[in-house]
């Protein structure tokens, strides 16, 4: 099935999944360990006893399965690594042989034959590979290992097979003097798509890495916001691009935020269980705002609980006034630090606003053109 097809049945059977509150789409975070180290990173953990708590193959299966007797037809397997889980082949080819779509999100360094030849035999819907550099430089910079040539010869590999392939690049202080250049190699690659990250999130206090560090100026985020839209150009949205890919498209002139509850279809159609089995509505959504301990309480329920606290969140007042609230919902996992009580990020918010005004203008452009 052509992409475009199945974009549209995904949209149709998430409004169905929606409406009768299914799980139809899984994202495990099967480790939060890596074998590289990015410094803009909300994820990756060293702290050694992670191992001993991280949930083996088999009991990733028996929560997988939960998930697919309750409705689970997609799965992202991400990290950390996903790849260095020592048992992601098994895990993989479970999901496989239960029919479930399955997209893999790596920083490609394990995307090398082995992996290859297994993708080729038993697809994937897509493999997602975030690429952090131009040169061995850029790389070093960002993600601590000059993983540059391995990478991108792993990724011509896995386009000349056949593969799926779509790039992630996420700019942070760190990719900043390369980031142009990081962007235009992207295109070079031939991949099916390039997404480029607009949206940094504050990293797990764990991690010891802070936002004043790794984050990006208004003008920096803009500029290069700019310069994806020219590069890589979609269809016109009523939304972003993120909003868009996750929720179908929204009238434009439909306030994007509800009495009660959150709009997203985090935990209403999708569901992200992290490394130490416990449930969230999405990948990295704050803790204390919700999450149930699947490994106690099983999959149902845990589902069950995050689905009835994800509807009776109520967002910020300022949402309600707010001039972008037709462009913009409100998401926790953007305003980590305050969204427990309830409020916004203003740096969270200045972003959304000139964000959402720059895919306003650049679709009156689009409207404007023969
Ligand atoms: C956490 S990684 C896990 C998968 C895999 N290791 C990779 O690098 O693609 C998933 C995506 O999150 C992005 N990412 C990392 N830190 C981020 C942050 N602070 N805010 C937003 N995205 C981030 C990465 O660049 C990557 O595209
Ligand atoms: S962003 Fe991905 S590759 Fe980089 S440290 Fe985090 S998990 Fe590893
Ligand atoms: S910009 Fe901020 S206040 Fe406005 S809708 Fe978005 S999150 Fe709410």
């Amino acid at each position: 099935m052509n992409t475009i097809r199945y974009n549209k049945l995904i949209r149709e059977m998430t409004k169905n999944a929606r409406e009768n509150d299914t799980p139809i789409s899984g994202i495990f975070e099967l480790t939060p360990l890596c074998n590289l180290d990015c410094k803009m990173c909300y994820v990756h953990l060293t702290d050694p006893t992670v191992r001993e708590r991280m949930l083996s193959g088999d009991e990733w299966i028996g929560l997988m399965g939960q998930a697919i007797e309750h409705g689970m037809i997609n799965a992202l397997l991400t990290g950390g690594e996903a790849m260095t889980h020592p048992d992601f082949r098994k895990i993989y080819l479970y999901l496989i042989e239960q029919g479930v779509s399955v997209r893999v999100k790596t920083n490609g360094i394990l995307l090398n034959g082995d992996a290859i030849e297994l993708f080729v035999e038993y697809p994937p819907y897509v493999v997602d590979v975030s690429l952090y550099g131009c040169d061995g430089e850029s790389y070093r910079a960002v993600t601590g290992h000059d993983a540059f040539q391995a990478v991108t010869a792993n990724i011509r590999a896995a386009i000349v097979a056949g593969l799926h392939v779509r790039l992630m690049v996420t700019p942070s202080a760190y990719m900043l003097p390369w980031v142009d250049r990081v962007m235009d190699y992207a295109k070079t690659l031939g991949a099916e798509d390039v997404n480029v990250n607009a949206m940094l999130i504050e990293a797990d206090p764990d991690t010891d890495r802070r936002m004043e560090d790794f984050g990006l100026s208004l003008e920096e985020n803009a500029r290069i916001y700019r310069k994806q839209r020219d590069m890589f150009p979609r269809t016109p949205r009523s939304q972003t691009e993120e909003e868009a890919e996750f929720m179908g498209e929204i009238p434009e002139d439909e306030p994007h935020i509800l009495p009660s509850g959150l709009y997203c279809n985090a935990g209403r159609t999708t569901f992200a269980m992290n490394w130490d089995g416990t449930m969230g509505p999405c990948l990295d959504f704050p803790r204390d705002v919700i999450c149930a301990d699947v490994k106690r309480i099983g999959f149902e329920s845990a589902w069950r609980e995050v689905n009835q606290d994800v509807k009776n969140y109520v967002v910020p007042e300022e949402c309600h006034t707010c001039s972008h609230n037709t462009k913009c919902h409100y998401c926790p996992t953007q305003h980590k630090s305050l969204a427990a009580q309830h409020r916004c990020v203003a740096a969270s918010c200045d972003w959304r606003k000139l964000q959402a005004d720059i895919a306003a203008e650049y679709r009156a452009k689009a409207r404007q053109a023969p």
